[in-house]
């Protein structure tokens, strides 16, 4: 019957539907829940879409419509032998040169998949897709020919600042591979400055050059799509959670459309956080990291430390038992992060400070200890530090003092939970919601063809010009040459005169 009267109102009023092709190939988890939450919002508006990545919606919506890009989560674990935990100590520059690896490797297995393929012969009227290092298929808006919106799962970076012309000064803005704040010293700022000089050069050096080899093998027609025709950028941050940088008209901050409000919890999980007198501790290093992997000391020290504390602890981890488990902790393999983040009893985030966990602790206003490994991780767990609502850690050189201390400290200082909701205040504090945001500009993108008119020239600007290089040297040229001009011709007029002099003499 809905799926009736969604139809009927396209049909009769003026909102139009449109059919959207969501691009979110990534093989991590936490990126599809991004990709599955913004095609469920669009399908909930009556939108056709089709979403494209490695994962399955257990239970998919009417209009939404799933490609799975089967096999790529089953080769993921054989074709990238990064052990996780060894990228906490990778220096970044070598990280960047890692994720070029990770991009080519999924993209050329997305343009051979028999899924993707069958896509290609159908009509779509607006591309959406993650920018994650798939640049090559930012060509599909010129194979289908219509706009293209990116949707940048980890906020603004260098990637969308160089793409949109963003005025984004390395002097306050650190990279997203470091864990710097907007305040750094003339070290870390030489060291920002060369970082995002690293991520150009490899960009249009190294990763770009790889990724047009794509697009002319697949997309022949399009060989000579530019990588920077994008129409429009949601960025998966927001001002609560991140210190503010200048943005160009054609990005928004859509930070938390992910998040659902409360559900009920399941009865024995209410149970027990209902019952926890002294508080409850949730500890999760998200989907990607296996804490059963993780070195035996650090796991030894982390139960040492969570033993001697009266606040019960709900710990994700990857198997059924841990050895020597504390008796205040209660394991499991999945709970639903949010909604357990949103019960009083919750005192303490335990985190590795990815994005997601970031929003949804910013969301229940929950403080938070971070133990950053990889990514953007340490980028959030410094941005949590200066913000006052979280203490972070160093995973890999954890010790049993730290630990204690630090926990205490978030536990017993009022400060954190006072910052934590402050933040979340400010997270909820929006003129509209953000889904509701994001359908806006869907709709508006696809209504003015791509919106051009939101792009800001400095794009199409060579570099030099972008950076005033050649006023620069202009300049110089002017205040130089005459100063040059003037110092040769007094040198003639005196050298001369001493001549004319030497000749009288004589
Ligand atoms: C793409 O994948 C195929 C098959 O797995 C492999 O042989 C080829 O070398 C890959 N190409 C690139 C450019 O990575
Ligand atoms: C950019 O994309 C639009 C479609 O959104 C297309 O009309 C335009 O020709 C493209 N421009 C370039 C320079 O490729």
């Amino acid at each position: 019957m809905k799926w009736f009267a969604l139809i009927f109102l396209c049909a009769v009023s003026w909102v139009q539907c449109y059919k959207i092709l969501v691009l979110f190939p990534a093989t991590s988890p936490s990126h599809f829940i991004l990709g599955n939450a913004l095609g469920r919002g669009l399908a909930k508006a009556g939108h056709e879409v089709t979403v494209l990545s490695p994962f399955q919606d257990k239970n998919p919506p009417k209009n939404y419509r799933e490609a799975v890009l089967t096999g790529l989560l089953e080769q993921n674990d054989k074709v990238t032998p990064v052990n996780l935990f060894d990228m906490e100590n990778m220096h970044p520059w070598l990280s960047i040169y890692v994720m070029n690896f990770l991009g080519n490797d999924v993209v050329n297995k997305t343009f051979e998949h028999v899924n993707f393929k069958k896509l290609l012969n159908e009509k779509f009227d607006l591309i959406i897709m993650e920018q994650f290092k798939f640049d090559a298929m930012k060509a599909l808006s010129c194979h289908f020919n219509v706009p293209l919106i990116m949707v940048s799962t980890i906020g603004a970076n260098v990637w969308v600042n160089v793409d949109t012309a963003n005025p984004s000064p390395p002097s306050y803005i650190p990279d997203v591979f470091l864990s710097y704040s907007s305040k750094m010293n003339l070290w870390q700022r030489t060291f920002n400055s060369l970082t995002i000089l690293v991520q150009i050069l490899n960009n249009n050096l190294i990763f770009y050059p790889a990724q047009r080899k794509f697009v002319q093998k697949y997309l022949p027609k399009c060989a000579d799509y530019d990588f920077n025709n994008v129409s429009f950028y949601l960025l998966n941050t927001h001002e609560s959670i991140s210190e503010s940088v200048p943005q160009v008209p054609s990005a928004i901050n859509v930070g938390g459309f992910h998040i659902n409000p409360p559900k009920e919890l399941p009865k024995d999980l209410k149970k027990y956080l209902d019952n926890a007198d002294d508080g409850v501790i949730y500890f999760s290093m998200g989907s990607n990291i296996q804490l059963s992997k993780v070195k035996p000391e650090i796991r030894d020290t982390l139960t040492k430390v969570l033993r001697k504390l009266k606040q019960r602890v709900l710990w994700k981890y990857d198997e059924d038992t841990l050895h020597r488990k504390p008796d205040n902790v209660k394991l499991g393999k999945w709970f639903p992060q949010s909604d357990i983040l949103a019960h009083p009893n919750v005192k303490l985030f335990i985190t590795h400070g990815g994005l997601l966990s970031t929003l949804e602790t910013i969301y229940h206003g929950v403080p938070v200890l971070a133990l950053p490994v990889f990514g953007d991780q340490k980028l959030n767990a410094a941005k949590m530090e200066t913000l006052g609502y979280g203490v972070k850690l160093s995973f890999s050189a954890i010790t049993e003092e730290d630990l204690t201390e630090a926990l205490n400290k978030i536990l017993n200082d009022p400060k954190y939970r006072e910052n934590a909701k402050m933040r979340s205040k400010l997270f909820h504090d929006r003129p509209i919601k953000p889904m509701d945001e994001i359908l806006y500009w869907v709709e508006y993108i696809v209504r003015h063809k791509g919106a051009p008119h939101l792009q800001i020239a400095g794009k199409n600007l060579p570099w030099y010009q972008y950076l005033l290089l050649d006023v620069v040297l202009l300049v110089v040229l002017f205040v130089t040459i005459p100063i040059i001009l003037l110092y040769i011709i007094c040198k003639k007029l005196c050298c001369s005169g001493n001549e004319k002099k030497k000749q009288k003499k004589e």
